[in-house]
């Protein structure tokens, strides 16, 4: 096997799985950089004079938001909004709770929620409501994923960067219990006793 460079080195050890987990390439970051320019492009030809307002869903989001946003020409802000599911069966009660609130009003703006995977839908259902009745002036969704076979109601986002099949992911932001955050790439992680 070829010596690696001291930087594939370090790329490797971004984030280890533990135990018995196991994880394997889906997105390289170079394919997702591609889309993302791709993506920027899209939402500025859509909007092509308008001061645009990233809405970030913590904690997530944050890796895709960041290089999205560097995409973007013209007058782009961001704020964050961080939510989680709760429930007995926080899966599919659809009970969305709102942890953190965005810092100023978005009335009369343009605003793009960007959100790092669209699974069942239901915590984007939730996030549309509430912001649609603060009465922006555009509303749109940006996507990194979308596990389309997963949709439990009928919310899609208006800029997809990947639909995906129904596995688990990890990395460039999506965590399992907040690890692999940090990992470069998207990955498949298969947990102790999966078979697939
Ligand atoms: P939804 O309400 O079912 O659409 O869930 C969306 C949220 O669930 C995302 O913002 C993620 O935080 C989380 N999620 C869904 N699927 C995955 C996954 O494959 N990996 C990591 N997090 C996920
Ligand atoms: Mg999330």
């Amino acid at each position: 096997m070829p010596k690696k460079t001291k930087a594939a080195r370090l790329k490797d050890t971004a984030a280890v799985p533990l135990g018995t987990e196991r994880v394997k390439l889906l997105l390289p970051h170079n394919k997702i950089q591609k889309r993302i320019r791709e993506m920027a492009k899209a939402i500025r030809s859509d909007f092509p004079t308008e001061p645009l307002l990233l809405l970030g869903v913590l904690k997530g989001a944050v890796l895709f938001l960041a290089d999205l946003a560097r995409q973007i020409p013209g007058e782009v802000t961001f704020d964050f909004i961080a939510v989680s599911s709760y429930g007995k069966d926080s899966r599919t009660s659809g009970q969305v709770k709102l942890n953190k609130d965005i810092d100023s009003s978005i009335e009369g703006k343009t605003v793009i929620v960007v959100e790092d995977i669209l699974d069942t839908g239901l915590t984007l259902r939730y996030l549309l409501r509430i912001l649609q009745q603060r009465k922006p002036k555009n509303l749109r969704v940006a996507v990194l994923l979308d596990k389309v076979e997963r949709r439990l109601t009928d919310v899609h986002a208006d800029y997809v960067g990947f639909p995906i099949p129904n596995e688990f992911v990890v990395g460039y932001g999506l965590d399992y219990a907040e690890r692999y955050r940090n990992l470069p790439d998207v990955k498949i992680l298969s947990l102790p006793g999966e078979t697939r």
